[in-house]
């Protein structure tokens, strides 16, 4: 569904990502896992065209994406719920869920049925549901977390990227999030995963891509990369 290959991109003169190949398969969940600074964010802005690729090739569900712009990525199917909340502030809840599904409403996504998917958000996320008419600036950092990321599923996207969902939460919040992330998994939603814990995301993942300097360094299967003795040493701590 979603092809990287030899991408590079960086900021400005600096090169983060020097040469780095992944795959997301239909209906799969992957996750890219890595120390700070590996160039986790960067890989999932040069993909959904926040930054422009400096070199390499993008495709989603076939067509070619490479240098395109942010929002004609969006219209493609592709939703970033990116590192740090992204919410409109003055905006209630429900407005900014709403606003995830714009592209529907106006036609360049199939339309689906809008007002189903919001029942449905609400049923993924009750605390959205509580606070439907809250102001979304006025809401928890958890809170407007679990927003972005709703808000990005209500594009109905072929494929969905996730920069660290569960960034700051309390451990109760991040058990949710991981149980969503599972549920969303079960219902088929093809994701890329970027996360802290490297362990719970490859709990839940298909699929493994390890990120060392803006390079993958391993990669395989979520099983497979959790018992490999290297990864386990670097990147997911003796407790694991
Ligand atoms: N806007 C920016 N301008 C310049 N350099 C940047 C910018 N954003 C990130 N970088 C640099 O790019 C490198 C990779 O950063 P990136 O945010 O992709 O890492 P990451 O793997 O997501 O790390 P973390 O786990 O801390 O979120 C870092 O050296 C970082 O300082
Ligand atoms: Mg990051």
């Amino acid at each position: 569904m979603l092809k990287v290959e030899n991408l590079v991109a960086g900021y400005g003169k600096v090169q983060v990502l020097q040469d780095v190949s992944l795959e997301v398969p239909q209906g799969s969940l992957v996750t890219l896992i890595g120390s700070n600074g590996a160039g986790k964010t960067t890989t999932l802005r040069a993909v959904s065209g926040m930054i422009q690729a400096q070199s390499g090739r993008i495709t989603l569900n076939g067509g070619d994406i490479t240098g395109m712009a942010m929002h004609d990525i969006t219209k493609r199917g592709m939703a970033h719920s990116p590192e740090g909340r992204r919410v409109f502030p003055t905006l209630p809840v429900a407005d900014n869920l709403l606003l995830g599904a714009f592209t529907r409403v106006t036609g360049s996504r199939p339309k689906g049925n809008v007002a189903a998917d919001l029942d449905r958000m609400y049923a993924l996320f009750p605390r959205l549901a509580e606070r439907r008419a809250q102001l979304a600036g006025t809401l928890s950092g958890g809170e407007q977390q679990m927003l972005a990321m709703a808000r990005a599923l209500m594009l109905n996207p072929l494929v969905l990227l996730l920069d660290e969902p569960s960034m700051g939460l309390a451990p109760r919040l991040v058990e949710e999030v991981f149980a969503i992330i599972a549920r969303l998994k079960a219902e088929r939603v093809t994701m890329l995963l970027v996360e802290q814990f490297a362990a719970a995301a490859l709990d839940v993942a298909d699929f493994g891509y390890v990120l060392e300097n803006g390079r993958v360094a391993a990669s395989g299967p979520a099983a497979a990369l959790k018992n490999d003795p290297a990864v386990r040493a670097a990147y997911l701590g003796a407790a694991h």
